[in-house]
Parts: structure tokens; sequence; C-alpha cells
């Protein structure tokens, strides 16, 4: 079966027990701008799960484009890849483990054929935070898997979330397909890289809420989120032993062997893997650049580029041309691909273009000084100097990684003030620049400030920067009520609802209005009434990129007066 085969009986089997399908979010988390991708399906839902009510209702089933920079290094080998697509369905507050696992098992082995015997699959096993799931494995084993299939691991491998360092989480019980190779060792089991047991599915039954402390509180609204890897469910399907063998994978695949002097699989699946992430990230508008989502892209174009030579390829344009079979291969499923062609393939075109210059100056310094070395004797620490590079790399994987993690579950009130607080600063803007123009550009919220990106051709005066901080205090001490409806698209913008221009929204939005001051479509969560946002201060203005201005703000406890 091919991975849009399995997406298509995904969605029938799920619309058939009555989930909506919605579609999949951008790959650049929305109403979450503290992480720069979406790393999960259930990363544009974590309002819902947190208890606000979904448009499409409390059954919902989607495909979900995903980006994991976690994993990076592992890259490479059969199983790990960057961009990946993540099938899902939830229950919000409707259904939980009973009819989850069941419909699980129904679709592994009555859709997709899987036999029984050949399904493993991991519980939690309990420690001082949760008690085991014994409740899962009593499901499964009333379903016929047998006990010795059933393994019971701790927090690091049964256990999702909290994305953050607090909020929604729970313990999970994954499924694995034994691909019949044999045990590594005695302690062989699912969970183990060694490949034998293949990993397809998660169910997760988020149920507790990870307080500041590391207290672990039952959440009153019980969510089943889940998980499926598109590309690793059909490389088992396909009796494939990677990834990179399924369709999905050989136009790209075939492409590179085509131009490569040798046979490096390795460089081949890394340049295979980001290069498609590359063409996704392009078609969300973004650049390569140094900062955030751009940073990424620009280390996952350069680093496929540094593979294509280790290949033996010099070939000009070669990224742009790998993009070409990317684009061809998942256009159907995202037309988002096909609409930004020319966008993804000129990027490409110049950031190869601008390496391959840095790549020849860097040889040409890195060859002058080793010959002045050997001229003066001295010796040049070549293996020091890859050791501080490696520390380098890990440090700021360190902090990307913690970045990833930081927003995704943090609807903490520190934040969700911040949040609301943008709002208020997002309609003050327009107001006192005098100008309807400005949108917003980008936005990132922490505990501890707001970031905001407009469109505006100057530097703001001292003087626009307190009206601004007024206006916005202003409207904090009028006490507003924020107030969430659901609605069509169109409706929104018939309500003049201020959104991200160029967004696909799903068919309905939530659309949030501060009184009668602010409105916007939105996924929140926000506090309730601006009385609770204490005093609004703008930190810094400043440029962030041509035509992009850039404010950050704090709230403080200062009553604002
Ligand atoms: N959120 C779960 C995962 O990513 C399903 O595995």
């Amino acid at each position: 079966m091919k991975a849009e085969e399995l997406r298509k009986k995904y969605f029938e089997f799920f619309k058939k027990k009555n989930h909506e399908l919605i579609r999949s979010a951008s790959l650049v988390p929305e109403h979450d701008p503290t992480v720069l991708f979406t790393t999960a399906g259930m990363h544009p839902l974590v309002p819902y799960i947190m208890g606000e009510p979904h448009p499409s209702g409390k059954r919902l089933v989607d495909v979900q484009k995903c980006i994991r920079t976690g994993d990076i290094d592992e890259v490479g080998d059969s199983s790990h890849l960057t961009f990946f697509e993540m099938l899902g369905n939830w229950s919000l507050g409707d259904y939980f483990k009973e009819e989850a696992i069941r419909m699980s098992f129904e679709f592994l082995t009555k859709v997709l054929g899987f036999g029984i015997s050949k399904i493993h699959v991991t519980c939690f096993k309990g420690d001082n935070d949760a008690p085991k799931d014994a409740e899962s494995a009593r499901i499964w084993t009333g379903l016929g898997i047998p006990k010795e299939h059933i393994y019971f691991l701790p927090k690091k491998d049964n256990w999702w979330g909290p994305a953050g360092s607090t909020g929604p989480c729970g313990p999970d019980t994954e499924m694995f397909i034994d691909t019949g190779k044999e045990k590594c060792g005695k302690n062989c089991m699912p969970g183990c890289s060694c490949g034998k047991y293949f990993e397809v599915w998660n169910d997760v039954f988020i149920q507790y809420s990870k307080t500041k402390e590391g207290k672990y509180i039952p959440l009153k609204q019980k969510t089943v989120d889940t998980g499926m890897g598109v590309e690793r469910t059909a490389a088992m399907l396909q009796g494939k032993g990677s990834v990179y063998e399924i369709e999905v994978f050989t136009p790209i695949m075939a492409r590179i062997r085509k131009e490569a002097k040798n046979e490096n699989a390795r460089s081949m699946r890394i340049i295979a893997d980001h290069l498609k992430a590359s063409t996704f990230i392009l078609a969300e508008k973004i650049s390569p650049s140094n900062l955030d989502q751009g940073y990424v892209l620009r280390r996952l174009i350069r680093k496929s580029i540094r593979h294509s030579r280790l290949l033996g390829i010099e070939k000009e344009n070669f990224a742009s041309e790998i993009a070409e079979v990317v684009i061809e291969i998942y256009s159907g499923q995202y037309p988002e691909l096909d609409e930004n062609r020319g966008f993804i393939l000129e990027e490409l075109k110049k950031e190869e273009k601008k390496f391959g210059k840095t790549l020849e100056t860097g040889l040409r310094e890195f060859e002058k000084i080793a010959e002045l070395a050997d001229e003066k004797g001295i010796e040049v620490d070549v293996k020091g100097f890859d050791e501080e590079f490696k520390k380098h790399q890990q440090l700021s994987r360190k902090g990307a990684e913690r970045r990833f993690r930081g927003g995704l579950a943090d609807s903490s009130e520190e934040t969700k003030r911040l949040h609301t607080a943008t709002h208020l600063l997002n309609e003050a803007l327009r107001i006192i620049l005098k100008d309807r123009g400005i949108i917003q550009k980008g936005s990132n919220i922490t505990p501890e400030r707001l970031r905001f990106d407009f469109n505006f051709e100057r530097k703001l005066t001292e003087e626009e920067i307190k009206k601004i901080e007024d206006l916005v205090n202003k409207k904090i001490k009028d006490a507003l009520p924020v107030i969430k409806e659901e609605m069509a698209v169109d409706d929104a913008r018939k309500r003049k609802a201020q959104g991200v221009f160029g967004h696909k929204y799903a068919d309905r939005v939530s659309v949030y209005s501060v009184g009668d001051f602010s409105t916007e479509i939105c996924g929140g969560p926000h506090v309730k009434n601006t009385g609770e946002l204490g005093h609004f201060r703008i930190t810094k203005e400043e440029s962030s990129a041509a035509g992009i201005r850039r404010i950050k703000a704090v709230l403080t406890q200062k009553k604002s007066s």
C-alpha cells in the first residue's frame, strides 16, 4: 500500500467512526509562536486539548506535516526523518483508552492487514507520578495480543509530553511491527534501535497537566492524541526495510543516484531528507537566513550541498532540481508546493550559489593556513579544531531543542497574558501609526516577553512608542472582556477580523474579540479579561528585515494607572 492510499484509508476509516477531517496546519505554528516548527499532529491542537471547544467537534482526524530537528543526527539510518507526515485521530473529551485502542487494533489488522503475531505493544510501567497503565494492557490482551508481546516501559519511553516544561501529558501505548529480523541480543525489544521492531503508531492518553512545581494534576478533559508515521507505516506495508525505499522517496533517491559518483548511502539519504524538508519549509514562504526557521532552513540546505560534494556532485542548481522532484511527488496532497514553485526554486538556487562561494573561499583559506603553518613549522591542530566545532554544534543544537520544546504546551498564565497583550498591541499600532495596512508578520512569545513583527517602513519615534503603550494600558485598565466565537472564515473576514495574510485557514475558525477594540482569527488561548494583564511596557523597537519592524514588550505587575 502506497503512502497516498494509506492516508485515504485512514481518513475513510475514522470518518466512518464519526471523526471530522481537518486540514494539515502550517509547518510554522501560528498560534504557538514560541516554537519554530510543528513537530506533531497534536501541536496545533494544544488549545483544544486544554479545553477550548474545537470548531469541528470532539472527534478529529488529519494528516499533519511535521519537522523535527531533534533527531537530525540519526537521519541517514533507515527510519529517522526531518520532514514526515503524521496521521492522527483525536478525541477531545470524548472516547478514551478502550475505544482508542480498539480502533487502532481494527485499523492495523482489518484495514492494513497486519497479522496479530507481528504486532508488539508497549505500555507505561508506572512510577511515583502516575500508576502503571494496566488498563491499556488489559484492553490489548482482550483483543488477542499475547502477553509476551506487551512490554511495560518507564516514562522515558511510554509517556508523552509535556512538550514544554509544563502542560498536558500522559501515558501512551506504542505499536510496533516485527520485521522478522533476528533479535540483536537478549534484551532486544520494541524501542531497540537495531531495526527489528518498527514503531508505527502511538496512542497518547492525555490525562495530566504537569505543573511548574513538577506535580502531575489530573485534567478535567481527557484527550486521546494519536500519531501514525506515514512513511514508516507505508514502508512496513510494502515490506521495505527503510523509509527511503518507498515511493515518496524513490524518485528523489533515483535522481541523486544518477548524478552521484559514488554510492555513499548515508549521504544520499541525508540529501533526500534535508532537501525534502527544505522544500516544505520554503513553501511556507520562509527564506534561508541567520534567524529562526530561516536558520534551520539554511543549515538543511547547506548540509545537503556538503553531502552532495561528498558524492562528487558539483552540478549547479542541484538542490532546486531535487526540489522539483519533491514538488511532483507531493503537490496532490499539499498544493502549496506547486503554488510556491517559483519561490522555492529561486531561493534554492540563490542559497546554493552563495554557499558554493563560501565553500570555495573556506577551502582556499584553510589551504593557505596549512601551507603557512608548514612553512613556519607550526602544527595545525585539525583535530582540536574539529572537537571545538563539534562542541559548538552541540551547544547550538541544545539551544534549538530547548526552543522546540519551549513553547509547545506552554499555556502558562504568563504566556496567555502576553498573547492577549499582543492582540492589543496589534490594534494599537494601526491606530497610533495611522496605517490600516499594518499586519502581523511574525510573533514569538515566551513566559517573559512578547515579540511582534509588523510591516512598517521607518523607526518609531519615542512619542509614538509612548502613545502605543498608553493606549494598550488604557485598554487593560478598561478591563475589556475577551470573547471567543467560532464561525466560517468568510464571516470572520466580513467582521474584519485580523488574520495572518495569505494563511490558509480551516473552513471554520475561532475569532477572539477584545471588547470592541480588536478582532482576530486566533487559536488562543487567552485570558478572560484584559484587567488581568498588569502593566504593558515596550522594551525594544528595532528593524527585523527590510520593511519589517520588531517590538519586544513585557507585562509587569505594576497596575496601569
Ligand atoms: N503526539 C504523539 C506523538 O507525536 C502522538 O507521538
